[in-house]
């Protein structure tokens, strides 16, 4: 192995990512007093959470009476029951202060003719309890609202004095020998330097794995680093089998249309014309929860009702929108459109497709952030010094299928918790623990390995084969059938990171090795999510299996927990059924809360 010197910098936290969550996270660390340094691959305003448009949940009540209780009723809900009660009740119950703080921050809400932060309506957000009409509960800057988020969080920030080390790769974490976290080594883009992050407290916010497959809503840096670390540190990966489709992707290009535009009163049509959604959501139509959408639209181009020449994809109508709504409440869109379909939104449909959006799954963590290692007597034990937030992490929060704009309260209320956890946990007067100079050697192994690695097949070409193994035998609908060649394929795909060709051996910006990197992390997730999907025997949220079409609470009402080390091994873990609040303390009933048929 090449000789690499490398720089160490002590700090009581460092974040991984710079997204929404791992902003919040850094800027909570930094106003405590903490050392703090945020450690990320893109320019913090670049992050993927600058794609989110529609909004982000939270019981203001500014257009329409609404209570937390009733948020809390709607995820646990759209999680098909597999999200932790406990988590699900933080997240409802914090996300108005967390709002609230944003706007304080400075985040440029639209507005209400009052003032007040302006609301529209999203899938699944219901009133009464699921009884009542939809309400108006997702809070948004127009349909820029994780661009305003991220801006305002990364300057609040800077002034708390956290110290932003930007293009920076994340290879690897430094556990010690008795399991806990001591931070991370990393590469620096920009002059191929080597630099230890040995920190007291490590929070990987690094974002999802999208790009595991071909076609997704997620940016090229959606990797899942933070999954593969956590993997190859021999800690497992959780409820990976649920990937969320989102209704509204453009056809062909895979970007985003928000759920916004339904949520403003667009509407889907299939090839006669027919707002088909009225048939299968007779009460929330358009506005049901994206697992349903997107299987219904799944289904109604399988059965010939799809548009366009070959039948394969659904149109999205906002003409008959008012301008002055569309110029201002979804200004964002109505460009995507014009630029990726060609489409002008105010005269003819957009071209819509199913398209992987968001990653339910993660790396499994309790209510505040912290990382879980389950043993057998204890499925809530903690990995010391080790966090994780937002996409990256499963609290889990979203269980089987997460509520549109309940992803960016997510980042928040999950940020901001794990730095309140942190806080209480590290003693910034304590002196830095010893570098452990050993897993550094490893890490920095690895990494010169992929360096010169000399097999026979380029990084890229074994992204497209893990791509298309995903994208066709991990869909919206799944099979016995397309499972196990899923699986067998995926094997095999996996199989050839041995053989892998990297053609440049520099150390500045050589993104041929950062791709090749961030493939190193792509591919446990995308086989835990293969493994884990072809062992769950029903259908549940985004888990749609054609041989098991029922949802089977007294089997597989469970976290699936998935350690990947070359071949995946999956154990099971037991939801959290139980709120943090009793009844008669201002807590929801738990009648309320008890499974039942999911319909809207
Ligand atoms: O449709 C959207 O604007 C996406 C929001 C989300 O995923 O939460």
């Amino acid at each position: 192995m090449a000789a690499y010197e490398y720089q160490t910098h002590n700090y009581d936290a460092i974040v991984v990512g710079a997204g929404g969550s791992g902003l919040r996270a850094t800027l909570g660390l930094a106003e405590q007093g903490l050392r703090t340094a945020c450690v990320t691959k893109v320019f913090p305003t670049r992050s993927h959470t600058v794609a989110a448009q529609g909004g982000i949940a939270a019981s203001l009540g500014n257009m329409g009476k609404d209570h937390w209780q009733w948020h809390l009723y709607d995820t646990v809900k759209g999680s098909d029951w597999l999200g932790d009660v406990d988590a699900m009740e933080y997240l409802s119950r914090n996300a108005p202060e967390a709002v609230y703080e944003l706007e304080h921050y400075g985040v440029p809400f639209s507005r209400t003719e009052e003032g007040k932060i302006y609301q529209r309506p999203f899938g699944g957000h219901t009133t009464e309890f699921g009884e009542g009409p939809p309400v108006q509960r997702t809070c948004a800057a127009a349909d820029r609202t994780g661009h305003a988020m991220l801006h305002t969080m990364y300057g609040q920030s800077l002034k708390e004095g956290a110290e932003f080390y930007i293009e920076y790769f994340a290879i690897d974490l430094l556990m010690s020998d008795d399991g806990q976290c001591r931070g991370v080594v990393a590469w620096c883009l920009e002059d191929g330097s080597i630099h230890v992050f040995n920190a007291k407290t490590t929070v990987l916010a690094t974002g999802g794995y999208g790009r595991a497959y071909a076609n997704a809503t997620s940016a090229h840096t959606c990797t899942g680093d933070g999954g593969g670390m956590v993997a190859r540190a021999g800690l497992p990966l959780q409820d990976m089998e649920f990937v969320q489709f989102h209704p509204t992707g453009v056809f062909g290009a895979g970007c985003l249309i928000t759920e916004g535009a339904r949520g403003e009163g667009g509407y889907l049509t299939n090839s006669e014309g027919e707002r088909f959604m009225e048939r299968y959501a007779p009460t929330y139509k358009d506005l049901a929860s994206r697992d349903v959408v997107s299987r219904c639209m799944t289904m109604e181009i399988r059965e010939g009702r799809g548009v366009g020449k070959n039948g394969d994809h659904i149109h999205l109508n906002l003409n008959h929108l008012p301008k002055e709504a569309l110029n201002e409440r979804l200004p964002g869109i109505s460009e995507t459109a014009k630029i990726f379909a060609g489409v002008d939104v105010t005269k003819d449909p957009i071209p819509v497709l199913p398209t992987v959006h968001y990653n339910m799954g993660g790396i499994p963590t309790n209510y505040w952030g912290e990382v879980l290692n389950p043993s057998k007597d204890d499925p809530d034990r903690v990995v010391p010094g080790l966090m994780a937030v937002g996409e990256a992490g499963c609290a889990s929060v979203h269980g089987a299928n997460r509520l549109g704009s309940n992803s960016l309260i997510d980042l928040v209320v999950f940020g901001r918790a794990a730095s309140i956890k942190a806080g209480e946990i590290v003693d910034p007067a304590a002196p830095p623990a010893p570098v452990n100079a050993a897993q550094v050697d490893k890490a920095l192994e690895r990494f010169d390995s992929l360096r010169h690695a000399k097999g026979g097949v380029p990084t890229a070409e074994l992204r497209d084969e893990m791509q298309n193994v995903m994208q066709n035998d991990a869909a919206v609908f799944r099979t016995e059938e397309t499972l196990a060649k899923g699986m067998e394929r995926m094997t095999e795909v996996a199989g050839k990171l041995g053989d892998l060709h990297v053609s440049d051996r520099s150390m500045i910006w050589n993104t041929d090795l950062m791709e090749t990197l961030e493939l190193t992390n792509l591919m446990p997730n995308a086989l835990a999510t293969i493994v884990s999907a072809e062992a769950r025997k029903e259908t549940r949220g985004a888990h749609a299996h054609e041989d098991h079409p029922d949802r089977d609470d007294e089997n597989w009402r469970v976290h699936t927990l998935a350690r990947v080390n070359g071949k995946v091994e999956l154990e099971y873990r037991p939801v959290h059924v139980n709120p943090l609040l009793g009844h008669n303390e201002g807590g929801i009933d738990l009648d309320r809360i008890k499974p039942k048929t999911r319909v809207y």
